[in-house]
């Protein structure tokens, strides 16, 4: 198989995670006798410094025409001054809405090598974290009319968070087809005590569980949410819900699963092409130090190869790897225990490191 992948690096640690990465699927090709073919894009603020823009068109143009996208990472203190159109993040944003990817997957699943990593009482983890938030990408608040003015004297900024019913129904299927796929429950997460875009959310997701009897839905406010997710997470499979209520769950989401930096997401539309990052940001205070965890980024990888290519076991192959790496008990700097007797029992290693033991354990499946 040959397959075009467009790779922004990005900021801070984005291109150190995103060579290991690189590395990890250039070793799937040769091991599986594939080809990919890797191109550069400039995106965020390294973008901003060389173009003036954090997504010039024509870098939005590689990514569209690419098979896939993987991205490491953008943003950081060093364009915090530029106007909100300009922003690093702005050019992410774009990507997204220009990639059409409106469906956002994160999974929160706690390794086991890992669980006395997780801030959670034990109790509460072995009773399983293992499910997965579905955010609505491109609509919602970020995408609604932004403005900042003069009232009554004095400055008024204004975000306008907006969603139609047909935007709700396509990120609403791919939420009821996820649960399909588990355990077949689907808690779709809003504010329908307060917001008119999460009561009509609300409606639409009762249309749609019509055309899926077998999935059970429940609802729950998102400030429920954010407290079930400490109290209780094992009462989650999978949660449906709007692009900035996902934002902020999702980080909630991971650091229960021990380190933001073992989250990997994919991005889809209607078509194959998706866009592969770790959920984490950019982490200037760390950049170029070779300690970050590129495990996120690697696991973004993996599902690259699985949702865009359809290559199972070559996704399987990269799992079993990270998994044997933690069972030999290496560690980046955030997932290492802080209980002494436990941090005596792994070794920390670098982020190049983490990448190069990887590729040494992926085995043909
Ligand atoms: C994320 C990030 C982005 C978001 C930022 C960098 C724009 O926090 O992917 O979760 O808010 O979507
Ligand atoms: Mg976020």
């Amino acid at each position: 198989m040959t397959k075009n992948i467009a790779v922004i690096r990005g900021d801070g640690i984005g291109p150190e995670i995103v060579n290991q990465a690189i590395a990890v699927l250039e070793k799937v090709a040769s091991l599986y006798g594939h080809t990919f073919n890797f191109t550069d894009v400039d995106m965020g603020g390294c973008a901003i410094d060389k173009w003036g823009d954090p997504l010039p068109q024509e870098m939005l143009e590689k990514c569209v025409k690419s098979d896939s996208v993987m991205l490491g990472a953008v943003g950081g203190d060093k364009w915090n001054g530029v106007p909100g159109e300009m922003r690093p993040e702005k050019g992410l944003l774009r990507l997204r809405a220009g990639m059409g990817v409106y469906s956002n997957n994160r999974p929160a699943k706690i390794w086991p090598q890992l669980s006395s990593a997780s801030p959670l009482k034990q109790s509460i983890v072995d009773k399983g974290i293992d499910f997965i938030i579905v955010r609505e990408l491109i609509g919602g608040i970020y995408f609604g009319e932004h403005k900042t003015d003069e009232k009554n004297g004095e400055s008024q900024a204004i975000d306008i968070l907006s969603y139609t019913e047909s935007e709700i129904e396509r990120i609403g299927r791919i939420g009821f087809e996820t649960a399909r796929k588990r355990s077949k429950r689907l808690c779709s997460v809003e504010k329908s005590n307060v917001l008119d875009s999460s009561r009509l959310w609300k409606k639409v997701m009762h249309r749609l569980s019509e055309e899926y009897p077998d999935v059970e839905l429940s609802d729950m406010l998102v400030d429920n949410c954010a407290m079930q997710i400490v109290k209780n997470p094992a009462q989650f499979d999978v949660i449906v819900t709007e692009n900035m209520f996902g934002d902020i769950l999702s980080d909630e989401a991971s650091m229960i699963t021990g380190s933001i930096g073992m989250i990997p997401s994919s991005s889809l539309g209607d078509g194959s092409c998706g866009l592969y990052e770790p959920i984490h940001g950019s982490a200037p205070d760390i950049a170029g130090k070779d300690i970050a965890n590129p495990i996120g980024t690697i696991l973004s990888a993996a599902m690259m190869l699985r949702y865009s290519f359809g290559l199972e076991n070559e996704a399987q192959a990269v799992e079993n790897a990270v998994s044997k790496v933690l069972d030999m008990g290496c560690r980046t700097a955030d997932i290492m225990p802080s209980d002494k007797g436990e941090a005596e029992k792994c070794r920390k290693i670098s982020c190049s490191e983490c990448g190069r033991l990887i590729v040494e354990n992926i085995k043909k499946q």
